[in-house]
C-alpha cells in the first residue's frame, strides 16, 4: 500500500455506538493482519483505552499537536492485539478545543507517516470544528445512525455542516473564497440553506465554478452504518437516508449496511472485552465484518476510478 488509509467514525449523535464500530473494526483489521492505529479523537470523552484494557495513557495530544513537526510515534500504546496500537486523546479537552484548520491538517499528516496500514479514529459526538475537519480530513469518511428520529436529524445536520466545511475549506485554496464566504458566513445574501441550493448556485455559475462543485461532491462521499436496528421498519431507514440526502441534498450517501441491536453489546462493553474478541461468531460481529468488507473494496473502487480519471485527463 503506498498509502495511509485513515477512516473516520463520526455521525453527530452521542451514544449511537461510535467507539463501539471504531474499536471493532480497527481489531477486524488487525486480524485481517494489517497494521493498525486506533485513535481516539474523541477531545474530552476519549474512553478506548479502557475498553482496551490499557491504563490511563501519559502522554496527551497536546504534548504534540501545536508543534511544527510533531512526533506522533511517541504517543502509539501497545495493546494485547496483534497489529493493533492506541493513540488516545484522554486527558485531553479544553486546551485542543480551539485547533487551527492547519494544526490539525498537520497532525493528520503526521499519523499518515506512522508505520500503518490502517488508521481508524473515532470522534466525537456533534458537530464541532474539529469533528468536523477530522472527519473530512479522513479517506473514508462513516457515520453510524441509530434509526431514532433524534440520531436521523443529527446525521442530516453532520452531513450539512461537513459538506458546507469542505466547499469552504477547498474555496480558500482557489479564487473562490470571496465568492464563497459570504454565503457560508453571516452574509448569505441568496438564502442558501442546504447543499443543493448552494450546489445549484454554484453550478449556475457555470466555468471555474461548475468544475469545482463536480470535484467537490466526487470528493464528499460520507457512508452511513445503520447500528441497534431492532425490526424491519428500522433496516429501511439506511436507504431511506439514501433517498433522502439525494433528493433534498443532492449529495450521494452511501449505506454501508447494518447492526443488529443485541445485549452481546452492552455486555462486553461492562465486562471491557472487546466483542470482535468475546462473540467473534455473534451477529452484530458478523454484520460488522460484511460492512468492513464493504468499505475495503470501496475504497479500492474509489482508488481505481480516481487512477482512471487523472489517466483520462492527461
Ligand atoms: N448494536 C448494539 N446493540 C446493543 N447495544 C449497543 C449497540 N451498539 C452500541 N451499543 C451500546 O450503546 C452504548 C454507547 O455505545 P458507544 O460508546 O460506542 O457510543 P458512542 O457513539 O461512541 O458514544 P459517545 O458519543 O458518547 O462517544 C454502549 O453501552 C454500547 O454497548
Ligand atoms: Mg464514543
Amino acid at each position: 500500500m503506498d498509502k495511509k488509509n485513515i477512516w473516520a467514525i463520526g455521525g453527530g449523535k452521542g451514544g449511537v455506538g461510535k467507539s463501539f464500530v471504531a474499536g471493532n473494526l480497527g481489531i477486524l483489521l488487525a486480524q485481517k493482519g494489517y497494521k493498525v492505529i486506533l485513535a481516539d479523537l474523541d477531545l474530552g470523552g476519549a474512553n478506548l483505552h479502557t475498553w482496551l484494557g490499557v491504563n490511563s495513557p501519559t502522554k496527551s495530544l497536546s504534548d504534540f499537536i501545536g508543534r511544527e513537526t510533531p512526533n506522533i510515534s511517541k504517543l502509539l500504546i501497545p495493546t494485547d492485539i496483534n497489529g493493533l496500537r492506541l493513540i488516545s486523546g484522554a486527558k485531553d479537552g479544553v486546551e485542543i478545543a480551539n485547533l487551527k484548520y492547519t494544526q490539525k491538517r498537520r497532525f493528520l499528516s503526521a499519523l499518515r507517516k506512522l508505520d500503518a496500514d490502517y488508521i481508524v479514529i473515532d470522534l466525537g459526538a456533534g458537530t464541532s470544528y474539529n469533528t468536523v475537519d477530522f472527519f473530512l480530513l479522513a479517506d473514508s469518511q462513516l457515520m453510524v445512525v441509530i434509526p431514532e428520529p433524534t440520531s436521523i436529524e443529527n446525521a442530516y445536520r453532520f452531513i450539512k455542516n461537513s459538506f458546507f466545511r469542505q466547499i469552504f475549506h477547498s474555496s480558500k485554496s482557489l479564487d473562490l473564497k470571496s465568492v464563497i464566504k459570504p454565503i457560508l458566513q453571516k452574509e448569505n445574501p441568496y438564502n442558501i440553506t442546504t447543499p443543493k441550493d448552494l450546489i445549484n448556485y454554484l453550478n449556475k455559475l457555470g466555468g471555474s465554478t461548475t468544475v469545482f462543485i463536480e470535484e467537490q461532491l466526487h470528493m464528499f462521499r460520507p457512508k452511513i452504518i445503520l447500528n441497534q436496528v431492532r425490526t424491519k421498519r428500522d433496516r429501511r431507514v439506511g436507504a431511506a437516508m439514501k433517498t433522502a440526502c439525494s433528493k433534498y441534498f443532492n449529495l450521494d450517501i452511501t449505506f454501508l449496511g447494518y447492526i443488529s441491536e443485541d445485549e452481546s453489546v452492552w455486555k462486553s462493553v461492562l465486562d471491557r472485552k472487546p466483542l470482535a474478541l468475546a462473540y467473534p461468531e455473534g451477529q452484530p460481529i458478523r454484520q460488522l465484518k460484511d460492512i468492513c468488507s464493504d468499505i475495503l473494496l470501496k475504497e479500492t473502487e474509489f482508488a481505481g476510478k480516481n487512477k482512471l480519471l487523472s489517466q483520462l485527463t492527461l
